[in-house]
């Protein structure tokens, strides 16, 4: 039989082109799968990357509960224009320790990755509170029932714990301290040195405005302030040379 006959007769026979056909598309989906079973990790570690302090991770249930994630991506694309606005593309390092990871699919409202450290905590409170008195064009929903929710603190340290369960590396002690690293963070009179030691580069003090109270506010803004501020890139050495 010749190869053109050869051809012919498997086209002609549904069943034999149909197992051959699997048989190629198998080996083509093993190649490309297999080794991520036998690799440790698949994401590049990167310096500065920590889990997140038991405040912010309380403010982004909060971002999580109130669906911030509908109208705002955490994910800055490797283009020009993206990198131009928000800063340097997303690494995967970046959010390694987000379970759910927020990288959103729609943009009402900018991408939040690289917003911490922008602007003023005043300016989040009072743009939360009411947005258009700081951006008048904006359609950004109010959010000032946060200020007057006081920020439930009993269950951080299961918090911790759940995350530690799937692989996010909170220590028994950071697990301990959890309520108490909650506290002292948005404490301006507090002594912080533990919870900086456990949590390296965390903005501590007054978030809401107001130091008597530990509100919902306060931990939303921890956690919007510490957003994209963890890697320093004048250091990260970036191959693909966009700034
Ligand atoms: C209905 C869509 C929508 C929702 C929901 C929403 N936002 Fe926004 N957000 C916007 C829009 C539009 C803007 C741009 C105008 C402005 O700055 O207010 C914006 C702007 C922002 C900014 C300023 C970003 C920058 O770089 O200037 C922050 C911070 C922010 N939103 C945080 C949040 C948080 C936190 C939540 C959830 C509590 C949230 N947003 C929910 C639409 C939304």
């Amino acid at each position: 039989m010749s190869l053109m006959d050869k051809h012919q007769f498997i086209e002609r026979n549904a069943t034999l082109l149909l197992v051959g056909s699997l048989l190629v598309v198998s080996i083509g989906g093993i190649v490309e799968i297999a080794p991520l079973f036998y690799l440790e990790n698949t994401i590049e570690k990167v310096e500065g990357m920590r889990p997140y302090s038991p405040l912010e991770l309380a403010g982004r249930n909060i971002y999580i509960r109130e669906g911030c994630y509908v109208c705002h991506s955490q994910m800055i694309r490797p283009f020009r224009d993206e990198v131009e606005r928000y800063g340097h593309y997303s690494l995967a390092a970046e959010s390694m320790y987000d379970h759910p990871f927020q990288w959103g699919s729609k943009r009402t409202g900018p991408d939040l990755a690289r917003v911490g450290d922008r602007y003023s905590n005043e300016w989040h409170v009072q743009h939360l509170i009411r947005p258009r008195d700081v951006v008048p064009e904006s359609i950004m929903p109010s959010y000032a029932f946060l200020k007057e929710t006081p920020l439930k603190v009993t269950d951080v340290g299961m918090e911790l714990k759940a995350n530690a369960l799937v692989g996010v590396p909170y220590t028994q002690e950071m697990i301990d301290s959890a309520r108490a690293d909650l506290v002292a963070q948005a404490d301006p009179n507090a002594d912080t040195s533990a919870l900086l030691a456990r949590y390296p580069k965390a903005k501590v003090g007054d978030f809401d405005g107001d130091p008597t109270k530990l509100t919902e506010m306060d931990a939303l803004v921890a956690y919007l302030q510490m957003l994209g501020t963890l890697v320093d890139f004048s250091t990260y050495d970036d191959a693909t040379g966009y700034r």
